[in-house]
């Protein structure tokens, strides 16, 4: 389940159904799901090839199509993220920085965690993702993404169209 904390007071809230509403009242789509068993073996590894990344989305595609018949995603991929990763810091360094896509970013965390920031409408907060956790980022939200000390995730991305994926900085 995902943690928020508000930085301002650094309040916590972990409770699912409070961080679904407190996301909701700031535009922010949040779900969490359970993963089917199938691709346990997948989930477990380090890295992946390109096989293996499609055998995890084929047995993931359950929510591909619920999403994509709810909100119109055209395409997904699979990011896996581990210490091993070449260039893994500059990948990291375009994304910790605040800023907004003219897309949504859609996500769907299947291992390992990572870290929002927000800043909306003069409120600041965090929330950290973790397995079996979906967030939908609306367009032009202020946001930055990090990993945590492990460096280590696996996350489905939904598009609508990928040229919407570009980040913006503010
Ligand atoms: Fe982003």
């Amino acid at each position: 389940m995902a943690t928020i904390t508000v930085t301002s007071n650094n309040n916590t809230i972990k409770d699912p159904k409070e961080v679904q509403e407190f996301l909701k009242k700031h535009g922010i789509e949040y779900r969490h799901w359970t993963t089917t068993p199938d691709v346990e073996n997948l989930l477990s590894k380090q890295s992946l090839n390109d096989e293996e990344k499609e055998e995890l989305l084929k047995g993931i595609d359950n929510r591909f199509q619920e999403l994509k018949s709810e909100y119109g995603y055209q395409t997904r991929d699979l990011i896996v993220l581990h210490p091993d990763v070449p260039g893994l810091p500059d990948m990291l360094a375009k994304f910790d920085k605040m800023h907004y896509h003219t897309d949504d970013e859609v996500r769907y965390i299947v291992d390992g965690t990572g870290i929002f920031g927000f800043s909306i409408n003069g409120e600041n907060f965090t929330v950290q993702v973790e397995r079996n956790d979906f967030i939908s980022v609306p367009k032009n939200t202020h946001h930055w993404f990090k990993l945590d000390e492990k460096m280590r995730i696996k996350a489905v991305r939904y598009f609508i169209d990928m040229s919407g994926w570009t980040p913006h900085y503010v």
